[in-house]
């Protein structure tokens, strides 16, 4: 696909914030209370991006936010940068912790002082269940208290777009919807909750592996635009589901809701698939795992699936469904978005 990729474009993250933030930026508190974001799963996904460096989108994409689960993040002042996972503390050279102190010196800025940055995710990180989505949402939480920014929502949606594409959407329970936007500095990139509520819809999650997945979304996403031409079609699916998804949701029409997120998530993954060298995150059992859906449905139980750049796959049903569903998959972990 034919897009831009012009190194000496001048737009960077900085340039972007620095607009955005006070001369100098400083801990207003020694720390922060606890923050917390939710992961979220897409219905329409995210896949391709215009701009590599603001993370901004080729498509617009459509999002349910998994209520309890997600990333609780606290900053306090520190005598030097250190980054907690689930109670570990990370080394210093770690790729996650480096993306922790980068996203954090976007607003620091040489200024003098360190942070101890502390995370708990209750999902298992970097398998496919969206953990960079809650955790760059909640750090960006975090620094907007940490530093008394007092940012709007929708620059705090479009700065934890930079962290991560998909952490856009992670501002906000329900819904979601993260409009691609037009503008070179990306700041009508942002996500919007939707008002719809849907409360007997069901996600449930099919752990197939927990492991780190071998090619993460940002390599894999450029990876398709660069070699698929199947991707071509892409922005045009994703267009269209986009606009059923709303007709479903305004409608509370499950079926077209379910089949629209099915087929989404499979075109992306036949964009990946198409990909040189070719992307196929699925394993044995994710395709088992399709197929007892498939079967599910055949026997008359409404049930469908999303799936991301990892091989979980995700449930997607109506609560009246619920124990047949269970009962299909044994010790699923479901969530009920809207409480
Ligand atoms: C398949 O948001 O993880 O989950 O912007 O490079 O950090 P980066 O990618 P990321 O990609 C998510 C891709 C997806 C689909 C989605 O969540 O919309």
């Amino acid at each position: 696909m034919n897009i831009s990729k012009d190194s000496s474009k001048a737009i960077t993250k900085e340039s972007v914030i620095e607009r955005y933030l006070p001369a100098t930026v400083v801990p207003v508190v020694d720390s922060i209370d606890t923050v917390f974001a939710p992961s979220n799963i897409a219905l329409c996904k995210y896949w391709g991006k215009r701009d590599a460096e603001l993370n901004l989108p080729i498509n617009s994409s459509l999002s349910i936010s998994l209520a309890h689960l997600g990333s609780k993040t606290r900053i306090s002042v520190s005598d030097t940068d250190q980054v907690w996972l689930n109670g570990n503390l990370v080394a210093a050279d770690d790729k996650f912790s480096r993306k922790v102190i980068n996203f954090i010196e976007l607003f620091r800025r040489g200024a003098a002082h360190s942070v101890k940055v502390e995370t708990e995710n209750n999902i298992p990180t970097a398998a496919g269940l969206a953990s960079s989505a809650s955790g760059f949402a909640a750090l960006m939480l975090a620094v907007n208290t940490f530093y008394g920014l007092d940012l709007e929502p929708q620059v705090l949606s479009a700065f934890a777009r930079m962290g991560s594409g998909s952490a856009s959407r992670s501002l906000y329970e329900g819904f979601v919807e993260w409009q691609m936007g037009v503008r070179e500095d990306g700041m009508d990139s942002f996500a919007l909750p939707l008002t719809t509520r849907w409360s007997d819809l069901r996600v449930g999650l099919v752990k197939v592996s927990t492991g780190e997945k071998a090619v993460d979304s940002r390599s894999g996403m450029n990876r398709t635009v660069d070699t698929a031409h199947l991707y071509q079609s892409w922005p045009l699916q994703a267009a269209a589901d986009l606009e059923r998804l709303h007709r479903a949701i305004a409608d509370q029409n499950f079926t077209l809701l379910g089949e629209t997120a099915e087929q989404n998530a499979l075109s992306m993954h036949a964009t990946m698939i198409a990909s040189w060298p070719p992307l196929l995150y699925w394993q044995p059992d994710s395709v088992a795992a399709m197929q007892s859906i498939w079967q599910a449905r055949a026997e008359g139980v409404e049930l469908y699936f999303t799936m991301d750049a990892g091989p979980n796959i995700k449930l997607l049903f109506t609560a009246d469904a619920e124990a047949e569903v269970k009962l299909r998959f044994p010790g699923l972990e479901v969530v009920a978005p809207f409480g």
